[in-house]
């Protein structure tokens, strides 16, 4: 008897199947960053219109003295979903001002990111011990545990507007579930602000975001044997002020069948049907208040550009 080994699906394959089953259809947006989707995220990162990045950053340069003073040191730096650090080096200098020894823990699921970082940080903060931890969150954060002394865990990005309310209030309890009373928490967190500001930022005049929206069907198709034509679904970038988020899909522009192949399956669109493929929750001081506060931290102080577009939040657990 010939035996065939079977062929290796990718972890995702059940999730895919049943959002895309689902309806409204919907697919993760973990999805979105592959190789080529976490470039086209570093691009997002410097166009235009899209203020976070920047605004962040601004912050970051104007206040790391005030923020390191608040924070006490001596003090470890863990940076949860760092990439490539790029805009820690900022703080790192400015708590190399008080204290001798510095730690830098980067956090992520890339390790080309993470040598990336390393590589970086080791150029600005020529005396910091860095050390790279692989891992991806949804194994839990116990490498938290493993770190001595004091910590400040940083969450830059507004990426906790990525998750769903509950969810985010769990991420952020599981981190604490790990830390100490007296550890401290630097929550990136983009604020409320009018629908012309907020649009264009999701969904940009050169197009780049609309690619890195689409970048999960090409994954598709590369990954999973799917054959959707890109050409046949636009972008489509949502601010629904009842739920505080930007809602992106991608919409089928018209009636149209797609197989994916190694999943067994295939799904039918009508025109203007579309894929829920990411939030971008936006908060206000209160509600950020209240998310820290349910998972088990206190808000102590929080710092803002001169927009008040971004804000830059400092937990104590
Ligand atoms: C990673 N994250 C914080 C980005 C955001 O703004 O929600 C992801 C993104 N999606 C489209 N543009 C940026």
């Amino acid at each position: 008897m010939i035996s065939r080994a079977p062929i290796d699906l990718p972890v995702y394959t059940d999730e895919v199947v049943r959002g895309l089953t689902s309806r409204p259809k919907t697919l993760p947006c973990k999805l979105l960053y592959d190789d080529r989707g976490s470039a086209l995220f570093e691009e997002i990162t410097r166009l235009p219109e899209y203020y976070l990045t920047r605004t962040e950053l601004e912050i970051l340069q104007e206040r790391a003295i005030e923020i390191v003073q608040a924070v006490g040191t001596p003090v470890s730096i863990v940076e949860l979903g760092a990439g490539t650090a790029s805009k820690t080096g900022t703080l790192l200098r400015a708590l190399a001002r008080r204290q001798m020894r510095l730690k830098y823990f980067p956090v992520d699921i890339s390790p080309a990111a993470l040598a990336d970082a390393k590589k970086r940080i080791r150029g600005q903060c020529p005396n910091a011990l860095v050390r790279p931890v692989v891992a991806d969150f949804s194994d839990g954060f116990h490498f938290l545990r493993e770190i001595s002394g004091r910590k400040l865990v940083l969450y830059l990005g507004s990426s906790i507007g990525n998750f769903e309310w509950n969810d985010a209030v769990a991420m952020l309890s599981r981190v604490r579930e790990q830390l100490m009373p007296g550890d401290a928490l630097l929550l990136g967190t983009d604020m409320v602000k009018p629908a012309d500001i907020l649009v264009p930022a999701y969904d940009d005049a050169q197009g780049v975001t609309a690619t890195f929206s689409k970048n999960i069907l090409m994954r598709l198709n590369r990954e999973l044997g799917a054959d959707f034509d890109l050409d046949l679904f636009r972008h489509v970038a949502e601010w629904v002020p009842s739920r505080s988020r930007m809602e992106i899909f991608l919409e089928s522009m018209r009636p149209q069948t797609v197989a994916l192949r190694m999943a067994h399956l295939t799904i039918r669109f009508i025109a203007g049907e579309r894929i829920h493929t990411e939030n971008s929750h936006k908060y206000t001081l209160e509600m950020i208040e209240r998310m820290l506060c349910v998972s088990g931290f206190r808000l102590e102080k929080t710092w803002f550009d001169k927009r008040e577009w971004f804000g830059l939040n400092l937990a104590r657990a």
